[in-house]
């Protein structure tokens, strides 16, 4: 076991967990943040995506000794009070099914309008390509970053 210090969503958390554990295991089972999702667990289905300095990345293959001074974002600080334009959008288009893969795809669909706030729909298909929904909402969702970006 080691101590961390961690910046998540703006506000400093102390953990104190094995060096290997994956940051979805630290935000799910030590801090009970669980807006995470675990699906797949191999970096595959894209549930647990967070923002790391503002890039997704798939937290279940994110060992917590490889943050450093990095700054964690989930769903729950993406925005105050769910007002971020994606967030916004996707209650416009209802895009959600079962719900259970949106929190990592808005959080994909974040990282891609901030980096590229005018995506094509191949710049779309490209950056949401690794976040799996099993109920096939995907239209829904290109449809929702295409608001989200006007
Ligand atoms: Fe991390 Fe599937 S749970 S990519």
């Amino acid at each position: 076991m080691a101590k961390y210090n961690l910046k998540i969503n703006g506000k400093a958390r102390q953990v104190d967990v094995d060096p290997s554990t994956p940051v979805l295991w630290v935000l799910r089972d030590s801090l009970n943040m669980v807006g995470t999702k675990f699906g797949c667990g191999m970096a595959q289905c894209g549930a647990c995506t967070v923002h790391l300095d503002g890039n997704a990345v798939r937290s279940c293959v994110l060992p917590v000794s490889a943050i450093g001074k990095q700054e964690i974002t989930t769903i729950e600080g993406l925005s105050a009070n769910g007002e971020h334009p994606v967030q916004k959008a996707w209650l416009e288009h209802d895009v959600a099914q079962c719900g259970y893969c949106q929190s990592g795809q808005i959080m994909s669909a974040a990282a891609l309008l901030k980096s590229n706030p005018k995506p094509t729909d191949e710049d779309i298909d490209a950056a949401m390509s690794g976040n799996i929904c099993r109920c096939g909402t995907y239209l829904r969702i290109k449809e929702a970053i295409k608001t989200a970006s006007k």
